[in-house]
């Protein structure tokens, strides 16, 4: 079987604990970030792209109606966030079993899910893609509209977060290229939303 016959497997078996609040279209989008960060970066895709796809499995265990206690710039409930960790973990070990994938990849990938969002340093290349790849989702179209509604921020707000996070938050130079290239973006269509709307 190819990686990508497997990383297909893994993907449908997650997709049912993908189906909470914006989890299917961040984690998609987030593969696909992940996979321009293997071309450029190097790092291994048979871990990186089953720990992508399942890092936020776990999120199918913490009632919806708390998400955003435990996330984002209103987070007042941080352990919250550790709960989609542990149990991401042990929804990906279970995933992965059932597509027999190699035990000891399967202790890497447990391992960068257990701390893809509370452990703030990188443990390997692997790690930092992604960590890189998780957060860059952020910077994006989709990823910025879907936040800064949730977070209930204006665009300007949000534009300010995104401008706050990016000297330390990633680990790659391509991710914060990419980052960097991605706010400008940002910046422009706000610019002429606001003209078109006559400001
Ligand atoms: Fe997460
Ligand atoms: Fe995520």
């Amino acid at each position: 079987m190819n990686d990508s016959t497997v990383f297909k497997q893994i993907y449908q078996l997650a997709e049912p604990y993908l189906k909470t609040r914006f989890n299917e279209v961040h984690t998609q989008m987030s593969m696909q970030l992940a996979y321009d960060l293997l071309t450029a970066e190097g790092g291994q895709e048979d871990i990186v792209i089953p720990a992508i796809i399942l890092h936020d499995v776990g999120w199918h265990k913490v009632p919806a109606a708390l998400h955003l206690k435990a996330f984002g710039p209103n987070a007042t409930s941080p352990e919250l966030n550790r709960t989609h960790e542990r149990e991401g973990v042990r929804l990906a070990g279970r995933i992965l079993k059932e597509v027999h994938y190699d035990r000891e990849k399967i202790s890497e990938i447990l391992k960068i899910i257990d701390g893809h969002d509370s452990r703030k340093e990188s443990i390997s290349l692997n790690d930092s893609l992604v960590k890189d790849a998780d957060k860059l989702w952020r910077f994006t179209h989709t990823g910025f509209h879907i936040d800064h509604q949730r977070f209930e921020e204006t665009v300007a707000d949000g534009l300010d977060r995104l401008r706050k996070y990016l000297p330390g938050w990633f680990f790659t130079d391509t991710a914060h290229q990419i980052a960097k290239e991605e706010l400008q973006q940002r910046e422009r269509e706000a610019e002429n939303d606001s003209r078109l709307a006559g400001n």
